[in-house]
């Protein structure tokens, strides 16, 4: 897959097979109707037509289809989900339509721009699920999660906030493991790698988890609790 470089980051796939009429017209109609646009100092709250009791940011939502069911399982929390793909923004834009959902809001960009540009201790969750690994070491400054990220989240985050983490790469998984523990804003449960094997309950899949993969099919699911 070409890779695109942009910044700091590169991303795979950020526009895939072309659009058909019926995607674009979702993602114009999606966009003008739920997009954020970004600010300083933005405040979650202010994206939304009216206040939900907890606000979640989704970084990397793919397709989108797990993201559309978390809301309707979730009336009464306020979703922000961002993603570089056009694919993936117009197929969320096109559930987001059909069942109206008023507690998701769609940020068509780098989402790393997204979080610095958010106001500190204005999330309750950020929900980061496998999340590209960038296996090669000279690579890793690239991950969404990394020591600097992390500090930066931790800001973001309301006091006893979570990161939901999952991925299907082992070395990823451990590295986030190891970071948490010299960043000391976060712990992680579970704390080791052997015991993080299966989804918490109530866990919805992913469209990349139910894919067969090349890592044994096993995937690795934490929780990252601010400190304070
Ligand atoms: C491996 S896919 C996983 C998608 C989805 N979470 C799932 O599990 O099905 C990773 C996704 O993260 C997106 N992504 C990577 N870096 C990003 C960034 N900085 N901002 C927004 N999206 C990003 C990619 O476009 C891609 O869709």
């Amino acid at each position: 897959m070409k890779q695109k470089k942009v910044g700091l980051y590169t991303f795979g796939r950020q526009k895939g097979r072309r659009l058909t009429s019926q995607k674009q017209h979702a993602l114009e109609t999606g966009l003008a109707k739920y997009g954020v646009n970004l600010s300083p100092n933005l405040d979650p709250k202010t994206v939304f037509d009216s206040p939900f009791n907890a606000y979640v940011l989704e970084i990397g939502f793919g397709m989108g289809e797990r993201l559309s069911e978390a809301a309707r399982r979730n009336p009464n929390t306020g979703f922000i989900g961002a993603e570089v793909f056009e694919n993936g923004i117009a197929n969320l834009c096109i559930e987001v339509l059909a069942d109206e959902l008023q507690n998701i809001r769609v940020f068509y960009g780098n989402a790393v721009e997204l979080i610095d540009s958010l106001i500190p201790a204005s999330l309750d969750r950020i929900d980061i699920l496998f999340p590209d690994p960038w296996p090669k070491k000279r690579h890793h400054k690239r991950r969404l999660i990394n020591i600097e990220h992390l500090s930066r989240f931790a800001e973001l985050l309301k006091p006893q906030g979570h990161i939901v983490f999952a991925t299907d790469n082992e070395a990823y998984a451990q590295h986030v493991l190891e970071i948490t523990l010299t960043n000391k804003d976060f712990y992680a449960q579970p704390a080791i790698l052997e015991e993080a094997c299966s989804p918490p309950s109530g866990w919805i899949p992913t469209k990349f988890e139910q894919k067969p993969n090349n890592h044994g099919g096993r995937s690795y699911y934490f929780k990252l609790i601010k400190t304070s």
